[in-house]
């Protein structure tokens, strides 16, 4: 943490303008050491933005609380800034690039007055690889470099690896919120006016007024997800909203799963999965993002391009997601918006049974009748994936893991099946395509509306939706069909009349990527359905697991009525799409509709 140590110009003119700018009251390289960690946190501690958790059950951990109104990504605050509105699509929220930099210099200017400001040198994806993918984020948050110091590879070494012309993405993050002369500072500053801005042509982000994860680390969904994907779709890859996992089955059979859930829909669990079959072993690569392309043998190879895991705190205990729990004793986490316990430990929604007394996330002293959540549902735990005890040794291979199935899935109460396979490329294309799911807390706005979220990326592509799906189609062209991955789709959430879940969910699911590594090595029954190709429920191995009778058959049930009342959402969908929406997909709807009579 000290002056610059690097000669590459255009950097040190962008952090010369934006400090001229901003007005800063001084300027902050940082090299991403233990120390640097330990006195940004000791700085944190003091302005009341992190309370120091006790070691004695969270080494080195901390405990922070937002301003009630910064606890989401904000979508409808977020921008695909392209030089042709066209281009940004029906699902993005669009503005000029000109008029969005004349708005958001006037929010800048001053805006770091009376606070330091952060150089963040940052890669994502190993510092090894043959084309590092750089960033630079400049914030005036020392939360957000405490974070990005979990969440991404960072500092000196890679400002070494930048030399002095590396291409990077500049990534500039303000709360919004100076310091005039004689106030004081306010545990979480944030601002009322928040822009969350993609320039894709010029591969710039801009961020103000939120210092939320999603909107202020700006490595994970601006850069990972909606800058790469622009990037990918240039190149012919693919950057999408996935877990990675090793599955070896108890032959030694070795197979790589991708899953592309929406936000709070299952990623993070499925990705540290303790299998409750005997002889399988799940190993985790990556719980949010993959970027994927394909290799020499024409197979899509994945690596996780992040460092650390930004989880959902409630629901997370040892009987759920037992790994994340081991993950988070061995301390090194943030916390944020979580209850702390009075010594000073940490407890959600979901950790057993509630103890007498907490201090909620709101600050309030909460007792288990006060009647409202002790943590907010977005609540979150940021901690290192080295930690993580089932991490798989390819995590760190610049080449990544050769991706057999892919996985889509939400959360749906009804009409979607536990597991459905699709018949080929294009009906996966076609099942991601139509994703419906639930909206949940990790985003700002009403929760439990169903929406399509295509891949799992509504919020993340930053280009136009009809381009990206083409994108995935085109894709499928470029390989040999026994090289491209396996599509399933797969519903975790389905409920029966009571409202409980039918399928018992996290360590069971192995049971489901059990009959899915099987239909990838050609075994394993499956009948044919309207909407796909489904395990009978003999297929699906429930050795020891009790279910109530006809669970597993409603579970993996499809009701004609329910999908033919699919039929008009999904067409109206795609009706926004315009002519942008491939043939090909119209003709999957119409083969459907055919197919439900
Ligand atoms: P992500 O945001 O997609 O990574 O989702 P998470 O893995 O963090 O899970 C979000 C929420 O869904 C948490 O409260 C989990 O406890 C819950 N969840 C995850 N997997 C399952 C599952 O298989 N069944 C059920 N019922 N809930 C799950
Ligand atoms: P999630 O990540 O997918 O783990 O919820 C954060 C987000 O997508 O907002
Ligand atoms: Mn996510
Ligand atoms: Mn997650």
């Amino acid at each position: 943490m000290s002056a610059p140590t690097t000669d590459h110009r255009d950097l040190l003119t962008w952090v010369r303008q934006v400090a001229d700018l901003t007005q800063p009251d001084r300027v902050v390289w940082c090299d991403g050491s233990d120390d640097e960690y330990r006195r940004l946190t000791d700085e944190l501690v003091g302005t009341g933005t992190l309370v120091r958790l006790n070691p004695d059950h969270r080494p080195a951990s901390f405990w922070a609380r937002t301003d009630p109104s910064d606890v989401a990504r904000v979508e409808e605050r977020t921008f695909i800034c392209s030089a042709d509105e066209a281009d940004a699509g029906p699902t993005n929220n669009w503005v000029a690039p000109d008029e969005m930099k004349r708005t958001m210099t006037e929010l800048y200017r001053g805006a770091m007055r009376g606070r330091a400001m952060y150089v963040i040198p940052f890669c994502m994806g190993p510092l090894d690889a043959e084309d590092p993918k750089f960033g630079v984020e400049i914030t005036d948050s020392a939360y957000v470099v405490a974070s990005m110091r979990i969440m991404t590879r960072m500092g000196s070494a890679v400002l070494a690896a930048m030399g002095s012309d590396a291409r990077y993405v500049r990534a500039l993050h303000s709360v919004g919120a100076p310091i005039e002369p004689g106030d004081a500072d306010v545990p979480w500053p944030c601002s009322r006016t928040k822009y969350i801005s993609h320039f894709p042509e010029s591969r710039e982000i801009w961020s103000y007024g939120s210092g939320y994860g999603g909107n202020s680390l700006l490595g994970k969904k601006c850069y990972a997800l909606r800058i790469a994907g622009v990037l990918a779709r240039d190149e012919g890859w693919l950057a999408e909203h996935m877990l990675i996992i090793k599955v070896t089955s108890p032959e030694g059979r070795v197979r790589h799963i991708a899953g592309a859930f929406p936000s709070a829909c299952g990623k993070t669990n499925l990705a540290m999965l303790d299998p409750v079959l005997p002889g399988w072993k799940v190993e985790t690569i990556g719980d949010d993002i993959a970027w994927m392309r394909f290799g020499p043998d024409g197979r899509l190879y994945a690596i996780n391009p992040e460092f650390g895991l930004f989880g959902v705190a409630p629901g997370t205990d040892w009987t759920t997601n037992a790994n994340a729990m081991r993950t988070l004793a061995r301390g090194n986490a943030i916390f944020t918006n979580v209850a702390r316990t009075d010594d000073g430990d940490v407890w959600w929604e979901g950790m057993g049974d509630p103890p007498a007394h907490l201090t909620s996330w709101t600050g309030e002293s909460w007792t288990p009748s006060s009647g409202t959540p002790s943590s907010h549902p977005n609540s979150r735990f940021c901690v290192p994936i080295g930690q993580c005890p089932t991490l798989a040794a390819e995590y760190d291979d610049p080449h990544g893991v050769p991706i057999d199935a892919i996985l889509f899935g939400g959360r749906r109460k009804t009409t979607v099946p536990l597991v459905a396979e699709a018949r080929d490329w294009t009906h996966g294309v076609y099942l991601g395509a139509t994703l419906s799911s639930e909206t949940t807390a990790a985003a700002a706005g009403e929760v439990g509306v169903v929406r399509r979220d295509p891949m799992a990326m509504l919020p993340f592509i930053g280009y136009h939706a009809g381009d990206y799906v083409n994108h995935w189609l085109s894709l499928g062209k470029s390989a040999p069909d026994a090289a491209l991955p396996k599509i399933f789709y797969v519903n975790w959430f389905r409920r029966d009349d009571d409202g409980g879940f039918l399928w018992p969910g996290f360590g069971e699911n192995i049971r489901v990527l059990k009959w899915i590594t099987e239909r990838l090595d050609g075994r394993g029954a499956a009948v044919e359905s309207p909407i796909g190709l489904l395990p009978p429920p003999s297929a699906i191995d429930v050795t020891g697991l009790s279910l109530p009778p006809g669970a597993l058959e409603a579970a993996l049930a499809v009701d004609p009525d329910e999908w033919r009342a699919e039929l008009p959402l999904i067409t109206e969908w795609f009706e926004r799409f315009g002519d942008k929406l491939p043939a090909a997909l119209w003709a999957e709807l119409d083969a459907l509709r055919a197919r439900l009579g």
